[in-house]
């Protein structure tokens, strides 16, 4: 048998996945440096809640994204394409509403769209979200945007580019949807946004069609159809981006691709990737919770997608990736197989030490193992024949620069400590 993976998915190995985690954790950092806390949800829920959250004229629903299938119930079930949804559902069914604050969550886990495979576009992917709800002030966008632009930053994506816009409240976008319509309306457009123009006219903005564009670049633009309050809020977002001193571009053709958006929406994209250059998106979905059953309440989030971010890191030229393919800081050589039984105490120590500590327990000649140290990346071998056990005195030998050390394990482990 010779099984491969499904198109659209990927495996990562060694240093690949030393990186993920290292970009993990600065993201871990970053949220919970804002008062952000980790919360889990499931991998599938009923389809219907993504149906509703996204939006009957999302991609996911439109396109037939979600990745379905029926339970033995007869239920629909779909693996989740994006998080806010279960966000908001999670929040409702633990009371979180009740705990007297804003929930301000985030979320690490993979998402599963069924969409073509390209560079950058996976049909398993992981997002990082991001969701405060509770708190409808404009300076939660602003802090939302900060946090997802001091992320990149702290990755070497200081050149990233944000672009804002406001999509209004649903009374404002229902005159400008129409606006739009009339405007489209006779105009030479393609396949897909002609269907746009029955189910979701703004979504033709998004469209990345030549000939689309050229009719798009004059259409009405919807921060003119804003009204007082919604204006006030989008110059709030601004003024505190300013004062925090993140850059933008607003773009009135930032729409997004999912349903439950008003107000603010965002995307930030890095030239270092091609097509697929959009890293992050959000902004405020305040009716989410209330169409979900709860009180009404404010909500505004984002996601990071990290293939796209982890592409982008490898691809600036600041940034070192060497620093992954490091192995074990200690290989343990264990010469003549009368000391095998005597390796796992001694990794241990070594171990417990909080140096990390590996060996190929099958080999028992000294070139097999520098062979293993070596292609390991190991920091240093520590020899473990008869006579060290016996004397209690071993060598340790700086893989680098070929420096070899004696003395007792307790005194191996302090100078290792010291490094
Ligand atoms: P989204 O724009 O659909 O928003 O996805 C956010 C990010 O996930 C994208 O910018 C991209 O980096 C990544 N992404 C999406 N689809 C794929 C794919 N097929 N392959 C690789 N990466 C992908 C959301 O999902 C919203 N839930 C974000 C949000 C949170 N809004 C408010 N709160």
């Amino acid at each position: 048998m010779n099984f491969r993976k499904l198109k659209g998915t990927y495996d990562l190995t060694g240093a690949e996945s030393a990186f993920r985690n290292f970009i993990i954790a600065t993201i871990r950092e970053t949220a919970e440096s804002y008062g952000y806390e980790n919360i889990v949800f499931p991998v599938m829920e009923y389809a219907e809640l993504f149906a509703h959250g996204a939006g009957e004229t999302s991609d996911i629903v439109v396109k037939k994204e979600m990745y379905t299938f029926e339970d033995r119930g007869g239920r629909m079930i779909a693996l989740r394409p994006e998080g806010t949804a279960s966000a908001v559902r999670a929040y409702l069914e633990n009371n979180l509403s009740q705990r007297g604050y804003s929930a301000r969550l985030y979320y690490i886990g993979d998402m599963f769209r069924a969409e073509r495979p390209q560079a950058g576009r996976f049909r398993e992917f992981t997002q990082f979200g991001v969701e405060n709800i509770g708190d409808g002030s404009p300076l939660v966008d602003a802090e939302l945007i900060a946090m997802n632009f001091e992320i990149l930053t702290k990755l070497g994506l200081d050149d990233s580019k944000i672009y804002l816009n406001s999509i209004g409240d649903l009374d404002e976008r229902a005159k400008y949807l129409s606006a739009l319509q009339d405007y489209f309306l006779g105009k030479e457009l393609c396949e897909d946004c002609r269907g746009r123009l029955e189910t979701n006219a703004l979504r033709i903005l998004d469209c990345k069609n030549e000939s689309c564009r050229t009719v798009i670049d004059d259409a009405p633009v919807m921060l003119d159809f804003l009204g007082e309050e919604t204006k006030a809020h989008f110059e709030d977002v601004k003024s505190a981006l300013d004062s925090l001193g993140v850059s933008y571009v607003v773009d009135p053709q930032i729409v997004r691709g999912l349903d439950y958006y008003n107000r603010t929406v965002f995307e930030i994209k890095s030239d270092a990737l091609g097509a697929q250059s959009t890293m992050s998106g959000g902004g405020r979905y305040d009716n989410m919770v209330a169409e979900f059953g709860g009180q009404a309440t404010p909500a505004a989030g984002f996601a990071i997608g990290l293939e796209r971010l982890s592409m982008a890191v490898s691809a600036s030229k600041d940034f070192d990736t060497a620093a992954f393919e490091e192995g074990p800081t200690l290989y343990v050589a264990g010469i003549g197989s009368e000391v095998s039984a005597k390796l796992p105490s001694l990794l241990k120590q070594f171990r417990s030490a909080g140096i990390s500590a590996a060996t190929e327990f099958r080999h028992t000649k000294l070139k097999k193992h520098m062979n293993a140290a070596d292609k390991m990346n190991a920091g240093y071998v520590l020899f473990v024949g008869g006579d060290e056990i016996e004397k209690g005195i071993f060598s340790l030998r700086n893989m680098k620069s070929g420096v070899q050390t004696e003395g007792s394990i307790i005194d191996l482990i302090s100078a290792l400590s010291e490094e």
